[in-house]
Parts: C-alpha cells; structure tokens; sequence
C-alpha cells in the first residue's frame, strides 16, 4: 500500500489523479496541498485524508511513499525536485519542465535521491497507440517512411479550474509555453513511442494567431505550433498542435509505411485502421481517446502505483521523456530562427 500526496488539487488532479488514486486498492490518499486551500478542502472531504498548510508540511510526512505534481508548468521542476530530495518518489504531470536544465536536473535529482520519476504522458496508455507501436514492430505496414501526428481542440478556457481568456495557461510566466507544450508534447512523445524512434531534427512554425485576452490583446504564448520531425530511423513527418480547432477535436495519428497506413483515433467509428498496401482494410475498435469532455480512466496512475507495489521503475521515466523535450525547445529555437535544428544528436 502506497501513500500519496497530491501537489496542485486543480482540473487534472480532479478528473484523474485523485480518483484515479482513490480507485487503486494499493493507493491511499493521505493528502493534498493547493495555494488555493479550499481546493485542497474539496478533495479531502469528497476522498479523505487530510489538508496541508504547505507543500513542506506535505513533504515531511512520513506516509506520504510518492506525490502527483499537478501544478502550473513553471512549477514542475522546483516541486518535483523538492518531493525527490524529501523521499518520495513523483509523477509530474507534462510538460515535463519549461527548459532542458530543469528536465535534466529533476533526472539528476531521481539519480541522486534514489527515489522514481515519472511523466503523466497518458496517450502512451491509450490503448490503439500500444497496438499500432506492436503492429509496426511486427511489420504490418513495412518500413515506416512518414507520419502525421495531431492533437487539436479548442483550447483551456473551458478546462481550466479558472476558465476564461484570464487562465495560467495563457500566462507567458505560469505556463511559459503555449500548445506546443500543452497538446505538442503529447504527440511528440507519442511519435517516438509509436514508432520506438528518436527525433534528430526539426523544423517548426510556432505561433499565436487567434487566442487573445479579455482586452483582445494576443494571448502571451502559442496557439498553433506546426513541426517537421526528422527521425534517426529515417521517417520524416508532422506534428500539428492547436488550440483553435473550434467545433471539433482532433486526437489522430497516421503512420505511412512502404506496405500500408496505420490510422490511429482518426474515424470515429473505429480507433484503429490498417490498410495494406492493395487497399484491404482491417479495423479494430479497442478503446476511444479521453477528450476533455470525455475522461475516462488514464491508466498512468495504476501502472506508477503498479511499479511503487513492485520496486521497479514506472514506465515513461523522466530520462525517457528528455528526448521528447529537446524536441519541444528544438522546435522554439528553429521557430524563432527560421532555422532547421538537430536534436538528440
Ligand atoms: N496529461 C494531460 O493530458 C493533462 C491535461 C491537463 C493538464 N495537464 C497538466 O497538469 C498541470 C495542471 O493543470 P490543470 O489543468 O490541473 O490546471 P488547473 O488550472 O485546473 O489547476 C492547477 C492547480 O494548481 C494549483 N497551483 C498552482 N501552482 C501551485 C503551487 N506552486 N503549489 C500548489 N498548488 C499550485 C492552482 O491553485 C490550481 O488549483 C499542468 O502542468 C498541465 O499541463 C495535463
């Protein structure tokens, strides 16, 4: 049996940590710490366990084994290291850190204290994107030449605990990044889980174009971040990441091989397709992606209860997802450069 400490008791600890945790019969919820207390309050007298006045008191106590840190983006690092140096072992929500030394430190930092890291990447978990990564190794659509990748929707006013054009996401200093980071990441991990690949190289436009403040001003990050991924295994393709998908979200995977196409969560009425290269078409109806609407359970927080019961190192280690974020700020520098940038090299 596990105890946790939940760090951050916003949208993302609401409709799946916690409950999530709750649900696991090795979990136990000994509490939560939150700037804004009565969000702590809240989740203490629907699931018990108690609330902390601060995240050091959270910290210090002995039966708290392991925390979610579920706060604001600019936050990850510092809290993460912090849990690590105090014992407990982390799963940090992505994106992973706001620049690659603070990746790299809370990697160090697992070393250092012995303690695990994990990074709530979930689309890993869905259940079509384990399937196709099996398929591929298997040959089913030949040698990989291409791919697009799209996470889309239209946007976090509406998911936020704070909705409205006032929250943290839009905010240069709590979320420093914008979609890239938020939906980006996501699908930048995906790629290189899918096709078990490391990205080399990448070539991106990041911008904001529709998402503006109350006042109308531009919103202080990106909206859309467009990316060309140069794999070492030689696959070129697309990773499109939006917050202005307005009407309908977009959630898909294509994997283009020499002998057919993989589409992942791309038809509503199936998640995942092969087509072969004569046209045939097998469809496997597994499982439907969470939407923000629409959660079901992630699946991350019992496979890192699952690992904590058994002594070993959850999946997607903080040392897993570092190529994956030098992909992100490759993508930032080549934007602002107008340049191609190597990565993971
Ligand atoms: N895996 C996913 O699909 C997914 C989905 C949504 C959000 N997230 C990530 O989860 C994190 C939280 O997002 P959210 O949607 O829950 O946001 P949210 O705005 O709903 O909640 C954030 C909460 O963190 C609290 N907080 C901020 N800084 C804090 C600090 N230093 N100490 C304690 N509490 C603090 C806020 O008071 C708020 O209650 C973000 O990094 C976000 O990128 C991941």
């Amino acid at each position: 049996m596990k105890g946790i400490g939940i760090i951050g008791c916003g949208k993302i600890s609401q409709v799946r940590h916690i409950p999530e945790y709750s649900d696991n019969p090795n979990a136990r919820l000994v509490g939560y710490f939150d700037l804004a207390r009565e969000r702590a309050e809240q989740m203490a007298a629907k699931y018990g366990g108690k609330v902390f006045d601060t995240v050091e008191d959270l910290l210090a106590d002995p039966t708290i084994d392991a925390v979610s840190v579920c706060v604001a983006n600019n936050m990850h690092a510092d809290v993460t290291i912090a849990a690590l140096k105090a014992g407990k072992h982390v799963l940090c929500e992505k994106p992973m850190a706001t620049n690659i030394e603070d990746c790299e430190r809370m990697v160090a930092a697992s070393r250092q204290y012995g303690r695990y890291l994990m990074i709530g990447q979930n689309q890993r978990f869905a259940l079509a994107h384990a399937q196709a990564r099996k398929l591929i190794k298997e040959g089913a659509i030949g040698k990989v030449v291409s791919f697009r990748t799209t996470f889309g929707h239209s946007g976090p006013e509406t998911w936020s605990i704070t909705p409205g054009p006032g929250t943290w996401f839009f905010d240069k200093k709590a979320a420093v990044m914008g979609v890239l980071a938020d939906l980006g990441i996501h699908k930048t991990d995906l790629i290189q889980y899918i096709l078990d690949d490391t990205i080399t190289a990448v070539t991106a436009r990041i911008s904001t174009i529709d998402k503006c403040y109350a006042d109308g001003s531009p919103i202080g990050v990106d909206d859309n971040a467009i990316c060309i991924f140069e794999m070492a295994g030689g696959a070129v393709g697309t990773m499109t990441a939006s917050w202005t998908f307005y009407g309908q979200e977009d959630n898909s995977t294509i994997i283009y091989g020499t002998e057919g196409i993989i589409r992942i969560y791309d038809d509503p009425a199936c998640s995942l397709k092969v087509i072969g290269k004569d046209g045939t078409v097998q469809t496997l109806d597994i499982d439907r992606i969470q939407t923000n609407d629409n959660q079901t359970k992630s699946g991350v927080m019992d496979a890192f209860i699952d690992a904590l019961e058994k002594g070993v190192q959850p999946p997607v280690s903080g040392g897993e997802v570092l190529t994956a974020m030098r992909a992100i700020f490759g993508a930032l520098e080549s934007s602002e450069k107008g340049v191609r940038v190597e990565v993971n090299r």
